[in-house]
């Protein structure tokens, strides 16, 4: 298997033979790295009317289009890094002819050179990856040197809100979002047995809470 390259010069592997073709097919939902730079600023005209949200590491896309479903009032833009997994809620977009959905094919390092400053309105993280050993902290999306970005991208009272199982990456989380002054409006450790309301469930939640771990959440503003 060949490795291929994307923008920051990070290696994802697991490309697979099919998936060249069947990105094709999803063109009309898909959006690459190269070239997302033009889209600054001017992601409103893509969408009219609608408030713009984003999912970082949207995986399969379980979330994402169920929200789309619930709320056509808004639009969903999805980052996802891997190909072969972005691929997925690309075709349920075109499936369920959602004109809601923008699946971007690319690395969220790169997310303020391709939206305007406050150009996004919420922001999910759901179940991302915990990086558990200590010298790879910086790699957890929600580290600190990520959250001074979202506070740019979401600008004054934009949400981002957070989902885990993973107790360690939830404390630290929280531990972030003070360091950099964030806000927690909401917060749970057993979220499926709180109040909060839970829209829709992603892949990882389902799996993971079927195991009976609890669903940690947070919902911060900068
Ligand atoms: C553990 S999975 C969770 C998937 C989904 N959000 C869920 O809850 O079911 C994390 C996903 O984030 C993607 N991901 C991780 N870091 C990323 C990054 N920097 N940019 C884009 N996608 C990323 C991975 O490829 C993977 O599909």
């Amino acid at each position: 298997m060949k490795p291929f390259f994307v923008k920051g010069g990070k290696v994802r592997l697991r490309k697979k033979p099919w998936i060249e073709t069947a990105m094709d097919e999803v063109r009309d939902k898909t959006l690459f790295d190269n070239g997302l730079e033009t889209m600054k600023g001017h992601w409103q005209e893509l969408f009219p009317d609608k408030s713009l949200t984003l999912e970082i590491g949207c995986g399969k896309g379980k979330f994402i289009i169920g929200m789309a479903e619930l709320h056509p009032e808004k639009a969903f833009i999805a980052v996802e890094f891997q190909h072969d997994i972005a691929f997925y809620p690309a075709r349920k977009a075109l499936e369920k002819k959602l004109n809601n959905v923008r699946v971007l094919l690319a690395d969220a390092q790169g997310i303020l050179e391709w939206f305007e400053e406050g150009e996004i309105k919420e922001l999910y993280l759901n179940f991302s990856d915990p990086w558990p050993k200590a010298r790879h902290a910086k790699r957890r999306l929600t580290h600190r040197r990520f959250l001074e970005m979202y506070r740019k991208l979401l600008g004054k009272g934009g949400k981002l809100r957070f989902k885990t199982d993973n107790r360690g990456l939830f404390d630290f989380s929280m531990e972030e979002f003070a360091a950099v002054g964030a806000k927690v409006l909401r917060y749970s450790t057993d979220l499926h047995n709180s109040n909060i309301d839970n829209e829709v469930q992603t892949e990882y939640e389902e799996r993971f809470s079927a195991k009976g771990n609890k669903i940690c959440f947070a919902e911060v503003e900068f």
